[in-house]
């Protein structure tokens, strides 16, 4: 049977169309390669939001071209938002790349993938050789639905609407991604109970702005609430589903009725990932991020209000074109005011075609990664009494299977979305687990099981 190797750079997204092109592979009888030197397909799902990620990516690509010397009828696939943006370069460029998919097309690439290798192994020789689709389809975001669940997973990605409408200077996504578009609720809710009847007992709603979800598409309802507050109360209702999370909102259109759902609906996570980007309402403005320091403070303080457990954590930019000093200085006030439980710290990468990419004021990359490194050590430091705080302290976790970094352990998830570590224990797989927090490095922890009796 033939494998394939896919390797996925980039957001959770990504991560679940792989998973949806695995599981198209699979129907066709494809297996899974545990490496990439025995694979007989490679496909490499790509990122665009900053250079590095694109250029890890065409790195891969030229590096794994050695391998067509060994097997010439190796496939070797991109696929995502960097294909979207320069497929046409990446097939001048790398010649020993076959095939090309944007993001709007994932599941054409099982079908692409067989041509290949029809044509390939002389079978069919009349076919195209190279294969480029990164047209947009209407209704591609309908086609993300399909799961690979390992045996006993309990989390699982449901992407609810693909796109952005958004116009953030610096971000590519818009352009890769296209407009933005919601799947009808009564899918995504069907596709979560399918879930939930396998197994799985925590989903987290994907979308690039997800509170925005089928705002053009479907009405509020009688109580004037949005479509993904309805979205979420009908996820919520979903038997055997007992933890929703989502991500990634904006704080533009983050309404009463959204920190609402946070006391209404018990299976909602106390977890927000809420980008602020920037804590000086200069250089939001000048993101075309239509929200001041304050505002974002005062949602966070709703969110805090409705329960007090929230954790928030957040998207930074530093070094954005034009940013002062005293701007970043206002970026770690903002940082330390809000309290962050954690934060993504970006050195701001210039992206051809995007306004900021233009502007003459670029800072040097030493000056982006002096702020990059300070802002790392504020966050750290906030967090630290936190999370020492946990120490002693009894939690609730979501025991997803072996940890990534040692396999005699399990990991889980709290409700706030930190990370804890237990001695690994088959009875604990899958299961929601009382344990007391033994000990933290800041943002991990360790526990142990804490119901007397089970240990
Ligand atoms: N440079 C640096 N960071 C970026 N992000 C988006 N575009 C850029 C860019 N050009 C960051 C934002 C976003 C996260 C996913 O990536 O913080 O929230
Ligand atoms: Fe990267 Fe954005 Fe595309 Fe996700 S949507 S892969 S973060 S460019």
């Amino acid at each position: 049977m033939p494998s394939v190797f896919i390797k996925t750079y980039g957001c959770q997204m990504n991560v679940r169309d792989s998973e949806q092109v695995q599981r198209q592979l699979a129907e066709r009888g494809y297996t899974l390669a545990a490496r990439e030197a025995d694979a007989d397909v490679i496909l490499l799902n790509t990122c665009s939001v900053r250079d590095m990620a694109e250029q890890k990516a065409l790195g891969r690509a030229a590096h794994l071209s050695a391998l067509k010397k060994r097997n010439p009828n190796l496939v070797l696939g991109v696929m995502g938002c960097m294909a979207q943006r320069i497929g046409d370069e990446v097939l001048e460029r790398l010649p020993d790349v076959d095939l090309v998919v944007g993001t709007q097309k994932f599941h054409q690439v099982a079908g692409y993938v067989d041509q290949l290798r029809r044509s390939k192994d002389g079978t069919d020789p009349g076919e195209a050789l190279r294969i480029l689709d990164t047209e947009a389809e209407a209704g591609s975001q309908n086609t993300i639905r399909e799961h690979v669940l390992a045996p006993r997973q309990v989390s699982a990605f449901v992407s609810i609407m693909q796109g952005c409408n958004m116009h953030c200077t610096y971000c590519i996504v818009p352009s890769t991604r296209g407009r933005e578009r919601g799947r009808p609720i009564a899918e995504i809710t069907a596709e979560v109970r399918r879930l939930a009847e396998q197994g799985v007992k925590e989903v987290t709603l994907l979308g690039q702005i997800v509170n925005l979800y089928g705002r053009h598409e479907f009405p509020k309802d009688e109580r004037g609430r949005s479509p993904f507050v309805q979205l979420l109360e009908a996820v919520a209702g979903v038997d055997g589903i007992e933890r929703v999370r989502f991500t990634s909102p904006h704080p533009i259109g983050f309404r009463d009725d959204l920190v609402d759902a946070f006391t209404e609906l018990p299976e909602l996570c106390e977890h927000v990932h809420l980008p602020l980007q920037s804590g000086s309402n200069r250089i939001l403005k000048a993101m075309r991020r239509a929200y001041t320091v304050e505002r974002f403070h005062e949602l966070a303080d709703k969110l805090r209000a409705a329960r007090p457990e929230m954790a928030i954590t957040t998207d930074i930019i530093v070094g954005y074109p034009g940013e002062t000093e005293t701007e970043f200085e206002e970026t770690r006030a903002a940082v330390r005011r809000a309290g962050f439980d954690n934060a993504f710290v970006f050195r701001y990468s210039p992206r051809s075609g995007t306004p900021a990419a233009q502007m003459e004021d670029q800072l040097s990359e030493d000056e982006k990664m002096a702020r990059n490194q300070e802002l790392l050590r504020e966050i750290d430091e906030i967090n630290r009494p936190r999370a020492e705080g946990l120490v002693g302290r009894e939690t609730e976790i979501l025991v997803e299977g072996e940890s990534k970094t040692n396999p005699a352990r399990f990991q889980g998830r709290t409700r706030t979305n930190k990370l804890v570590l237990i001695d690994a224990n088959e009875r604990f797989r899958g299961e929601l687990l009382p344990v007391r927090v033994t000990e933290t490095t800041g943002f991990t922890h360790y526990a142990e099981p804490a119901l007397v009796g089970v240990a």
